[in-house]
């Protein structure tokens, strides 16, 4: 049987925009059917909300799109750079943050801005909603979620 595809999205806490990414990817391919094909997961390159669940506000909007967010925020590590085929970042922060990590061209390769995959011609990131209103979030989870078609297109492209 073919290999899963794996996905990790990471942000820098782990709180907000990464479990947003996973839940409205998860969400999508299960949508399509294609959810065996995946492992999809999230992390922070910090650890400063280790075993958390995502902030209550990424919550509420991600339950108003139908999407219950289970996952409890964990820090990168060195052994996910190997494991998982995309390391999809969500700002130039988290994007230097990751690649500082390695020197590898193989694992510098799959460190890929989600943003990138936007269906408009807006900045490839995702913001950083923690310290704004609630519609910061609500625009976090309408990127994420353009994102997630965007990504699932390219995967159907390559794979
Ligand atoms: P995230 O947002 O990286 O999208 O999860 C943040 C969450 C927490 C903090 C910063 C950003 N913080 O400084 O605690």
């Amino acid at each position: 049987m073919k290999e899963k595809i794996k996905v990790l999205f990471i942000c820098l806490g782990n709180i907000c925009r990464s479990p947003a990414a996973e839940g409205a990817f998860k969400n999508l391919v299960k949508q399509r059917k294609l959810d065996h094909l995946f492992e999809i997961d999230s992390c922070g390159t910090s650890g400063y909300h280790d075993g958390e669940l995502a902030d209550p506000r990424t919550r509420k909007v991600a339950e108003t799109r139908g999407i219950r967010l289970t996952h409890l925020s964990r820090k990168l590590t060195k052994s996910d750079l190997i494991h998982f085929d995309y390391l999809l970042v969500m700002d130039e922060n988290n994007f230097h943050e990751v690649r500082s990590l390695t020197n590898e061209s193989k694992i510098q390769d799959k460190i890929l801005l989600f943003g990138k995959f936007r269906s408009d011609a807006g900045a490839p990131i995702v913001p950083d909603p923690y310290y704004k209103n609630e519609t910061a979030f609500e625009k976090v989870q309408d990127l994420v979620e353009d994102c997630s078609l965007g990504f699932l297109n390219f995967l159907g492209e390559i794979e």
